[in-house]
């Protein structure tokens, strides 16, 4: 005979560890390993193969599911009482199916007596299989457990999205592209209902359901190792997150798709304004105007650092970068009135970083581009009013005292002006056009230096740079 594999199983701590001791002694003799009960004796034999289980208990432990184990993978059960010592040997080959089928039916009639620490899924009246009858009567509870939890996730589910679905987390929705956006959004929202209740009711219902009852002592089942279980948590996650890949690259793509007739709007951004120039119309703006309906190329760049161009109502996003040129599409599908945001931190003033968009009837539209295309009546100070519009200008410099990133530039003309170094200069002619063109030559004490851009050499003319003065000049108190 070679080796014996021996699996104790006991309550009793003490017990186990001398007899353990005494067995280590022998040399033909290893102790696989100790388990506190039979169930999990069972869920070890397994893997372990025990040539012998040694069950050390009182003998109302060693019932149907003791004879299932001795069935199916071990040749004997020794037990041992540890109260009087008393032992008991079931040997396999003894015991055949007949015999071990009037065993079960006896042990059944007698199991009402029984109280013995027993588990909900244990109860005597489901005992109703012949020998090897455990496991079916365990799969069959769990199962059970199994469509409860199914059912109450379903609920959980269903709750939690309607909950946070009546949370309005977008604005209003004003663009063709943004529509997939939102249906995009929604699908999102589904999955985590779906994946927070399935989290949150199986924990509570463990919690709740298998808890300790009144009068158990002893541990709990011992489980480790489901490989279906970790095959399916593994493919489960993989193939919805492959799905959404998907599913986003084809939105993307759609978002993306050319229209023949879209009209192109240059979006230059810098700090702390937005400017808009049509090409094809000829016209710049400090607002964003678009007809309804008509598909708009935003071609976006920076004068200074990085911008985002940003209308929560269209949904999509786009950096503007100094040096190159991004592009975004958005069809406008409702009139209204909006604003552009920058959604990158950019300066001081990022916050107040705000344009006026009017989405119009493509009618009004047209109305809006004879009036701009129109000659200009606008000469001085009121030609000078509409430049610092176009220009940004007054997204740094107010015209009514109030103070954002520049100078305001109410009551500012002729005024005694100190500069950074402690000196004063007076505010004439010549120092607002050296201001503009030279900005970092001459900083105002307190204000931030190399903010305003040194562009405006090249993109005013002379007559607006004087408009730009006069307009200055008419706001002294
Ligand atoms: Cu521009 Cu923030």
């Amino acid at each position: 005979m070679g080796q014996k594999h021996i699996l104790i199983v006991s309550q009793y701590s003490l017990f186990d560890q001398g007899l353990r001791a005494a067995l280590s002694q022998q040399p033909d003799i290893e102790v696989v390993g100790v388990c506190r009960d039979l169930e999990a004796a069972y869920a070890q034999a397994q893997s372990l193969r025990p040539d012998v289980v040694l069950v050390i208990s009182g003998p109302e432990i060693v019932r149907d599911s003791a004879f299932h184990l001795m069935e199916e993978v071990s040749s004997s059960i020794i037990r041992i009482s540890p109260t009087d010592g008393s032992m008991q040997v079931y040997h396999r080959e003894q015991v055949d199916q007949a015999t071990l089928d009037d065993l079960m039916a006896a042990i059944q009639t007698t199991a009402i007596g029984w109280k013995t620490e027993q588990r909900e899924d244990l109860e005597p009246e489901q005992v109703e299989s012949k020998a090897g009858g455990y496991p079916t009567r365990r799969r069959r509870t769990s199962m059970k457990h199994f469509i409860a939890a199914a059912v109450l996730v379903a609920i959980v589910t269903v709750l939690v999205s309607i909950g946070l679905g009546s949370i309005h987390l977008l604005p209003q929705l004003a663009s063709e592209e943004g529509a997939l956006v939102d249906g995009l959004f929604g699908l999102h929202i589904r999955v985590i209902a779906f994946l927070f209740s399935l989290i949150v009711v199986f924990t509570l219902y463990s919690v709740v359901v298998f808890r300790r009852k009144p009068g158990e002592t002893g541990d709990g089942l011992h489980t480790h190792g489901n490989t279906a279980l970790e095959i399916i948590w593994t493919i489960i996650p993989l193939g919805t997150v492959l799905y959404f890949a998907t599913l986003g690259a084809q939105q993307l793509s759609q978002i993306t798709t050319q229209s023949p007739e879209a009209m192109v709007v240059e979006v230059t951004a810098q700090q702390f304004s937005w400017r808009f120039d049509y090409p094809d119309l000829g016209i710049s703006s400090a607002e964003l105007n678009l007809p309804r309906g008509r598909q708009i190329l935003v071609k976006l760049t920076s004068n200074d650092v990085i911008h985002s161009f940003w209308v929560p109502e269209f949904r999509i996003k786009q950096d503007a970068v100094p040096g190159m040129t991004t592009t975004l599409r958005i069809t406008p599908s409702q009139t209204g009135q909006y604003k552009v945001r920058c959604a990158e931190l950019c300066g001081t003033g990022h916050y107040s970083m705000l344009g006026a968009v009017n989405v119009m009837e493509p009618t009004d539209f047209e109305a809006w581009v004879a009036k701009e295309t129109a000659p200009s009546e606008l000469a001085g100070a009121e030609l000078g009013a509409e430049v610092a519009k176009t220009q940004g200008c007054i997204g740094c410099h107010s015209t009514d005292g109030s103070q954002l990133v520049g100078p305001s530039w109410l009551g500012l003309y002729d005024k005694q002006v100190t500069l950074e170094d402690g000196t004063n200069v007076q505010a004439d002619d010549e120092y607002l056009r050296r201001a503009i063109l030279e900005p970092n030559a001459q900083i105002v004490k307190g204000f931030p230096a190399n903010v305003m851009p040194s562009i405006y050499q090249n993109t005013l003319s002379e007559e607006e740079i004087q408009a730009l003065i006069d307009y200055i000049k008419s706001l002294a108190e």
